[in-house]
């Protein structure tokens, strides 16, 4: 069974071909050169590029996957939540194909692909109580989930997204965009002040806020009018990531107090963050839970993950189950 998954929510269109869970290949290509001088991504550039680069991407994914059109299944799309120009154009592509090859076409959730990432290339269960943490650059969310069909939100943002938050700092503070990866690699633990940007409200709930700590990183930067050594501004940010992940964890470590789950699955953007990743894996260890996070290439948006999820979701709603390792 091949299936084609094609992701095009933001600025990467993605086009991947996957065999069951195995991923075959995996062509993404991105805009982010076009938005990166206007500090964001630009839903007008974002939908013509797509327009654009769909077609080659497409070939070059059937090309790595080492199979021709008529040997597709099935096709996959990422249909929301996103931009809505830049979904359009792909599911108006997928639903074109669909409908030339004479195939089926689902639709699927952007946010579900994301902790499907967790589950490419291996033949672990999916259908056991888990908690799911969706952290990217649009959205950061909790989840009880049970399998993709049973899934509850148990938080989410009250204002930025994790990855936003780090993106907008870090471009004030002079790393350009996406500032998230840059201040990962500059993150220096030894430079941490854990009090300066510690998230104090919202203790009472699920929900998360990280646009309080923004501010006050933007205070700082104008008090000093922006004037910092090096050591200082690399101390700054990697005190905003820390509590960024701390506030994560701590909302995690919430949730695990009210739900009785088996595992913590992860994916995002912000997944790819070697101390967030670090702190799960450690929080992981102390509570003896099963920790699901997806190789960094299926971390960003993808059109494995959608194919994944796609297939399984088929899968479901033609009542053949899950047993799709
Ligand atoms: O999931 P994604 O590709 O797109 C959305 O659905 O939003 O996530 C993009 C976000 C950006 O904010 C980017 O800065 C962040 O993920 N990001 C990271 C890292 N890699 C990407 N943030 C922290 N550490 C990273 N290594
Ligand atoms: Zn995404």
């Amino acid at each position: 069974m091949y299936v084609l998954g094609i992701e095009t929510s933001c600025d990467e269109t993605s086009l991947s071909v996957v065999n069951k869970r195995r991923v075959l290949s995996n062509t993404v290509w991105s805009s982010l050169n076009l938005h990166a001088e206007f500090g964001g991504v630009i839903p007008e550039i974002a939908s013509r590029q797509h327009l654009k680069s769909l077609s080659f991407v497409f070939s070059r994914s059937l090309e790595k996957a080492g199979i021709g059109k008529k040997k597709i299944d099935l096709i996959s799309v990422v249909s929301s939540p996103g931009l809505i120009g830049s979904l359009l154009v792909g599911i108006n592509f997928a639903r074109a194909l669909g409908y030339a090859l004479g195939l089926p076409v689902i639709e699927i959730d952007h946010l579900k692909a994301h902790l499907f990432a967790a589950f490419l290339n291996n033949r672990s269960r999916i259908n056991v109580p888990s908690l799911g943490l969706v952290v990217s650059g649009g959205h950061t969310e909790l989840y009880w989930m049970q399998g993709f069909e049973n899934v509850r939100v148990l938080g989410r943002t009250r204002d930025d997204a994790a990855g936003e938050a780090l993106d907008k700092v870090g471009r004030l503070y002079g790393l350009g965009y996406p500032a998230g990866p840059l201040i990962d690699k500059l993150f220096d633990l030894s430079l941490v002040n854990k009090r300066l940007f510690e998230i104090k409200g919202l203790k009472h709930t699920l929900d998360f806020s990280f646009s309080g700590i923004k501010t006050k990183a933007g205070y700082m930067y104008k008090q000093r009018n922006g004037r910092f050594s090096k050591e200082e501004k690399i101390g700054i940010l990697s005190s905003f990531q820390y509590g960024i992940v701390s506030h994560i964890i701590e909302k995690i470590n919430s949730a695990l107090s009210q739900y009785k789950v088996r595992r913590i699955i992860c994916g995002g953007g912000v997944a790819a963050n070697f101390f967030l990743r670090q702190s799960l894996i450690e929080l992981c260890r102390r509570k003896k839970l099963r920790l699901f996070l997806p190789d960094i290439a299926y971390c960003s948006d993808n059109g494995s993950s959608a194919a994944g999820l796609g297939f399984y979701m088929y899968n479901m709603s033609k009542g053949l189950g899950n047993n799709n390792q």
